[in-house]
């Protein structure tokens, strides 16, 4: 499979979805993935699985990210879904406890055997390539050793992401990169390194220590979308707040387009993660929390001196 940049868009369920995607393809993100969508959604036909499966008019190469435990829901998903994306992406990396207790995400990785199977099942039934995207381990008695891995790429895998936290870690607990360079020694596929890449000079310290050539960014890129040029053309820029209106407005007007006018609910979330940092965030934030409609986000983003 060949990738528009070796800078990807992490998956994060309720951000990115078409539009946000679009924003990060259009500075360069060279791939970009679905958030989770469960096996079973697909499987008894809910549309909002389809919604989200969707991929924008040439999104390439884009992956369709599952969640779930069952091997014969899972192939049966694999199998409804595989016209619509590039490659499929296992989630075993979840650390959500719905869906730790539903035996699905980072629960996988407590069952290797049986992560292992879906993976060699799947790659009997489709013809997509097929990639997982897991954490390092679920918790300090469960890392993942080598073999495990050096068995993900004999079941057939075709690109494995590392996000290098625990699941006992969440989102918080230090990223282990030396995890990831073990792996990435080892195995023949592409390893894609991920976790806490918010800078040109950020990446050029995980390249150094993973040996990676790929990299994965996520909570860095809902706060500047431009991450991807930046790193694609080595420099952290600084943009100015104008710049980052106008961003906004981009993105609000692809939501509008997407979502109607409910676009001016779900653009809230977007619009603290742009305007992090910014002097008068909490105000402005506050302001966005009370619009009504979308011509009221309108007005006050462009009123952001
Ligand atoms: C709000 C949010 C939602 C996420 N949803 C998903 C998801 O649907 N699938 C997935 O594999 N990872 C998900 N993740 C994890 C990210 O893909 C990524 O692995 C993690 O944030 C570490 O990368 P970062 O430090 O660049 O953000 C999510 C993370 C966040 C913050």
């Amino acid at each position: 499979m060949t990738f528009n940049s070796c800078y990807f868009l992490a998956p994060m369920a309720s951000y990115t979805d078409k539009p946000f995607r679009k924003i990060a393809s259009e500075y360069g993100a060279g791939f970009t993935v679905s958030e989770l969508i469960s096996i079973n959604s697909i499987c008894y036909n809910n549309p909002k699985a389809f919604f989200l499966a969707n991929r924008n008019n040439n999104e390439v190469p884009f992956a369709i990210q599952l969640f779930g435990y069952e091997i014969d829901l899972f192939v049966k998903a694999a199998q409804k879904i595989e016209s619509m994306c590039d490659m499929i992406d296992i989630n075993a990396g979840c650390p959500v406890p719905k869906v730790i207790k539903a035996k699905a995400g980072a629960y996988l990785l407590k069952e290797k055997k049986h992560l292992i199977s879906i993976v060699e099942l799947l790659k009997n039934h489709i013809k997509k390539p097929l990639s997982v995207k897991l954490r390092m381990g679920f918790d300090s008695d469960n890392i993942n050793d080598i073999q495990f891995y050096k068995d993900l790429e004999n079941a057939g895998c075709d690109m494995i992401t590392i996000h290098a936290r625990l699941r006992s870690g969440f989102y918080s607990s230090s990223v282990d990169y030396e995890h990831i360079a073990n792996v990435c020694d080892k195995l023949s596929i592409p390893v894609v390194a991920n976790g806490d890449i918010d800078s040109y000079e950020k990446l050029k310290e995980v390249k150094r220590i993973t040996g990676c050539k790929y990299f994965m960014i996520g909570q860095a890129a809902l706060k500047k979308p431009y991450i991807f040029e930046d790193l694609i053309n080595k420099q952290d820029s600084i943009r100015s707040i104008e710049y980052t209106k106008a961003i906004m407005i981009r993105h609000f007007n692809l939501m509008i387009e997407e979502y109607g006018e409910y676009a001016y609910r779900l653009f809230r979330k977007f619009a603290h993660k742009y305007l992090s940092g910014y002097k008068n965030a909490k105000l402005i934030n506050s302001y966005i929390n009370n619009c009504k409609n979308t011509q009221e986000v309108l007005n006050i983003i462009n009123s952001i001196k």
